[in-house]
């Protein structure tokens, strides 16, 4: 029966826990993820405690011993959880007592499960963050690639979705590229600031033994100590942080979706997904249906409600640690496995996207995106800016009432909208001279795009 497995905290309690209230508040199901943290944590701890003459060497080294063979049993998947053991650490503590006896029990002298897990999960995220930033990057590399193909490629550039000036392939790729450069910023910032030590904080107040938190800290590789036990016990702002900026890096991934699975249309037909990302349908034979691309902006859904989970978990809570704190790890390790998997699946599916190059110039050509140039035109030749833009608009309803683009135009057709329109109009009224014109940075110009992808790789290379 395992409500009646004794409680390391069993002293002042007379009746075992109720059944069901042992597995209400039980954790292990979950934070046994943290194992591999939690004994590295308790190894650093031990040690500390042996150099500070808490413990003796002999101590320490049976310790760290009985650990290391705990973490071999549960990597071996022999390792037997107890909801009766509550969570993560003292599973492992109990079985530390086990397999080494009472000298096992000396492990947690000088800390408290509130210092314990707050490291926990702090080691574990800068885990998390590290491989996080490999794929976010190896996306980043992967936009580089494509961008610098499509350097030249010339599509219709959107505002309110309705076409509005061409604009290159590439140039809209890194776009995508410039988003995702700030969220591997925010994802560095967070790791800077969530590397310090709360171990040594104890239960809330610090611990009476003659502890060095810098020498613990050191073996962790933290950069330092939390300067306050009351914070350090009960911060959870580095696991908030770290969600905020994972919801605006999904929220980047799902309108970059949105955008895939509009040119992946039959209506649109500007790109091709690779098969191996997309699914048919069991009734209509025609489909291939963009479903990592939808996915992804479904996923981003249940990122966004993982922080405000967190920021209302965090609202109410008095200091220092309360129980509730517990349920700051289920919205954590999803939003890791959800982020982790999109950036991975994006990773991936970029380089099996094939532009289909000649609908997309197709597409650029129907919609009058040279109006601006034209309108430009004029002004270079002495209209005012708003004359101009009245010229143009004319021009346009002509083009709409006959079906013709601005290019398609005779010379004569032009001129009896204004006469300052000459031969040389028809430069400007191309794609590839509106393109080319905008030739400044952060224009899209081809020779623009193919600066910037040299621009972003130098960026990947420093990072
Ligand atoms: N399982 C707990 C958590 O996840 C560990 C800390 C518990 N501390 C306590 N005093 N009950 O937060």
């Amino acid at each position: 029966m395992s409500n009646k497995v004794e409680k390391p905290w069993g002293g002042r309690f007379s009746e075992p826990t109720d059944a069901f209230v042992e597995a209400f508040t039980a954790s292990v199901t979950f934070d046994k993820r943290l194992y591999a943290h939690d004994i590295k944590g308790s190894i650093a701890h031990a040690t500390m405690l042996a150099k500070v003459g808490v413990l003796t060497a002999a101590e320490r080294d049976a310790i760290v011993d009985g650990l290391r063979a705990i973490e071999a049993e549960i990597e071996a998947g022999e390792f037997a959880w107890s909801i009766a053991r509550e969570d993560v650490h003292m599973n492992i503590e109990a079985r530390l007592i086990e397999r080494i006896g009472d000298v096992g029990k000396k492990l947690h002298t000088g800390r408290s499960r509130n210092d314990q897990v707050a490291t926990d999960i702090r080691l574990y995220l800068r885990d998390e963050l590290a491989e996080i930033l490999w794929e976010l990057e190896r996306l980043q590399a992967a936009l580089v690639d494509l961008a610098e193909r499509e350097a030249d490629t010339i599509m219709p550039g959107f505002t309110h979705l309705q076409t509005a000036q061409p604009v290159t392939f590439g140039h809209h790729l890194l776009a995508w590229f410039e988003m995702l450069k700030r969220d591997n910023g925010r994802l560095r910032d967070c790791a800077a600031r969530l590397n310090v030590m709360p171990l040594g904080a104890a239960a809330l107040a610090g611990t009476s033994y003659p502890i060095d938190r810098h020498y613990t800290a050191e073996l962790l590789g933290f950069d330092g100590v939390c300067e306050n036990s009351l914070d350090a016990v009960s911060d959870r702002d580095f696991a908030i942080e770290f969600v905020a900026d994972a919801s605006l890096l999904m929220m980047h991934l799902s309108r970059f979706s949105e955008e895939l699975v509009i040119w992946a249309s039959a209506q649109f037909d500007f790109i091709e997904l690779g098969d191996s990302f997309c699914t048919g349908s069991s009734i209509m034979p025609q489909k291939k249906n963009p479903d990592v691309p939808e996915l992804i902006r479904g996923k981003t859904g249940r990122v966004n409600g993982h922080l405000v989970a967190l920021l209302t978990l965090m609202k109410g809570q008095p200091l220092a640690y309360n129980k509730d704190n517990q349920e700051d790890k289920e919205p954590l390790f999803d939003t890791v496995d959800t982020l982790r998997a999109s950036l991975r699946v994006f990773a991936d599916m970029i380089p099996a996207i094939t532009p289909k190059r000649d609908n997309m110039r197709a597409a650029a050509r129907s919609g009058f995106s040279t109006a601006t140039d034209l309108a430009d035109y004029l002004v270079r030749k002495g209209v005012p800016f708003r004359d101009a833009h009245e010229v143009v608009g004319k021009a346009v309803a002509l083009g709409v009432k006959e079906n013709l683009d601005l290019a398609d135009m005779s010379l004569a057709q032009l001129r009896q909208f204004s006469e300052q329109i000459g031969e040389d109009v028809f430069e400007v009224l191309t794609l590839d001279g509106s393109v080319a014109a905008r030739d400044h940075i952060g224009g899209t110009a081809p020779a623009q795009v193919r600066a910037a992808c040299d621009r972003a790789r130098a960026w990947l290379q420093a990072h």
